[in-house]
This record gives structure tokens, sequence and C-alpha cells, in this order.
């Protein structure tokens, strides 16, 4: 039995997606005519064995993101729930502090994924990866490869390229480390927990030695947690070549959207509009709005459906 936890932050978070973060939820962001969580949750649901979907956050319940959770479990046919972190405890306090929730029912591992990347989560190719290796305790994280400069901006893994274990792992290095990036997609078993618990018993014995405000339970998997498990033959990379992108700020968005619409060709042909005789010509993928208009170059004005409908461009 699987579970996977979505980490999808919360109003203080995301401060580049602003402006656009103050209307919607920058997890609720439509990418690719669907709220920018739905890839995930879609992606986990096709998962056998997966049994509940944990979103997980530190946003004030609201209506928004209610409604989308109940049309999320009724399309896709699968419990889903919002946890909400008393705070802010990172990507890795969170998950500690709802061990027990992620735990019930005793999956034999889960999946945890930032809601701020856009992915074609091979997240069946993980599972079977980690059942290939036969380790059951070990954490796995998804890899991509950047250039070299690129990748000062992300989580910089150096692998053992026999066995994928990761050897030495960096945040945002201020030089060059290696081109393999952390995707922030990653698939733990229980055992994870033992590791984050030693990371909480190190912060409060270094909180009771000072003064320190922060609390104990804010705990950043990837600094606190990676950085220590890599080398410990406890911690392995299984490298994607499939396409993947951060979603940091308005323009990475479209980007995403661009990755998306071109996987609906092949996954989802039903969510883009066709050529027909007689009809505009469509050159190239774009995400549409029952508000948005377009004409062509004779002034022809064509508009959108009466649902926001990822269309195309028209010529
Ligand atoms: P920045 O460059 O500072 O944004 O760092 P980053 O790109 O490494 O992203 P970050 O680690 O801040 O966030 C990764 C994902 O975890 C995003 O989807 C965030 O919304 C989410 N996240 C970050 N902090 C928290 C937290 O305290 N709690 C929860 N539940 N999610 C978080």
């Amino acid at each position: 039995m699987l579970k996977a936890v979505i980490l999808i932050g919360g109003p203080q978070k995301g401060t580049r997606f602003r402006p656009l973060s103050f209307e919607v939820p920058k997890p609720l962001f439509p990418v690719a005519g669907v709220p920018m969580v739905q890839h995930h949750i879609e992606a986990c649901a096709k998962v056998p064995g997966m049994k509940e979907i944990l979103l997980m956050g530190f946003y004030q319940p609201h209506e928004a993101l209610s409604r989308f959770l109940v049309s999320a479990q009724q399309e896709f046919r699968i419990p889903i729930r919002y946890l909400q972190e008393y705070a802010a405890l990172g990507t890795g306090g969170g998950i500690y502090h709802f061990r027990d929730q992620i735990l019930s029912g005793g999956p034999e591992a889960f999946f945890v994924l930032n809601a701020d990347v856009c992915s074609e989560f091979p997240l069946r190719e993980m599972l079977e990866f980690q059942r290939r290796r036969g380790d059951a305790h070990s954490a796995l994280m998804l890899g991509t490869t950047a250039n070299r400069t690129q990748a000062l901006n992300y989580g910089c893994i150096v692998a053992n390229a026999d066995t994928h274990e990761v050897l030495h792992y960096v945040e945002k290095p201020s030089t060059f480390v290696s081109e393999i990036i952390n995707c922030g997609i990653y698939l733990f078993t229980p055992s994870i927990f033992q590791h984050i618990g030693d990371v909480f018993q190190r912060n409060q014995q270094e909180l009771e030695n000072s003064n320190g405000w922060q609390r104990a339970e804010v705990i950043r998997l990837e600094q606190d947690v990676f950085t220590a498990l890599a080398g410990s033959g406890k911690l392995y990379v299984y490298k994607t070549d499939g396409f993947w992108s951060q979603i940091k700020s308005a323009g990475s968005a479209i980007y995403a959207s661009r990755l998306y619409l071109n996987q609906y060709s092949q996954c989802h042909p039903e969510r883009l509009a066709q050529n027909k005789p007689g009809g505009p010509i469509i050159r190239a993928r774009v995400v549409t709005s029952p508000l948005i208009c377009i004409f062509s170059s004779s002034a022809r004005a064509l508009c959108s459906a009466a649902h926001p409908h990822p269309a195309s461009h028209l010529s």
C-alpha cells in the first residue's frame, strides 16, 4: 500500500509568483488548463496501490482549496486530505509532524512531491527501480541533468554511477558540484522518520543550549536530511530524461504549460482542440479561457469555447 504527500507551502511562500498568487493560491494556479497540483494528483492516482493523497501546507483551509479537493477526489476516485501545519515547518518538518497520519494504514512507502514542479512524474519507474534494488529502507530522489550554470540554482547530487547511491548532496552550491539536480520528487519508506527524528533531536538539543527562537520542528529535507544521508548508503537517485521544470515565476508557469500541453498530445488528446476543415489552423498549443477572443490575420473573430480549454495557437 502506498501514499503520497504533496507539499503545497503557504501564503508566505512562492513570493516570486506574486501578484498572480494574490488571487489564486499558487498550488491552484492553472497550468495547462488545470490547477498546478492536479497534475501531481493525477500522476499519483495512476500508481497501482496508491491509497491516499495528502496535501500538506500552512494555508488556512479555504473554500477554493476545499472545492478543489472535493472535485479531485471525485475525478480521481481516491481519498485526498489537506493537513495544515500550525506554522511553516519546512519541507521535512510537516511530514515529521504528521507522521502518524502518513503511517496510518501501514503504507510500505510514500511519495513526497514539491507542488511547484512540473514533471512527467515517473513514479512507477521510481517504484520499480526501488524494488529492483531490493533495499526496503533507503530513500530515493528523482534527479535530472542541468547545465553547469543552471545547476547552481538547485540541489546538486553526486552519485555513484554504478550503484546510483547519493554520495554527496549540496543545496544551491556556490560553485559547481554536479550536473545532476534534485527534482523535488521523493520515494520514502517509513524509516525516513528515524532520520528526520535525528535532526529533530539535534535541533532540540541545540535550542536548549541557546536562546534561539527557531522551533526544533522546522526541518528542511534538503539541507538537514539529505546532506546527512548522503554517503551513508541510505539515499539513492533515479535519473530521468523526461521533462521537468520548476514553477517559481509567472514566466516559468507558461513554460510548464507548454510542457504539459506537449504531453497531452500523447495522454490526453481530448483536452486539445483539433484542426478542422475550414476552421482555424492550429500552429502551436496555448491555453485559452472563455474571456479570450483570438483574431486571425483576416480579422475573423474566433472565440474560445464555453469552458477554459487547452486549445491552440491560431493563425
Ligand atoms: P526557494 O528557491 O527558496 O523557493 O527554494 P526551493 O526552490 O528549494 O523551494 P522550497 O524548498 O522553498 O519549496 C519546495 C516545495 O515545498 C514547494 O512546493 C513549497 O511550496 C513547499 N514548501 C516549502 N516550505 C514548506 C513548508 O514549510 N511546509 C510545506 N508543507 N510545504 C513547504
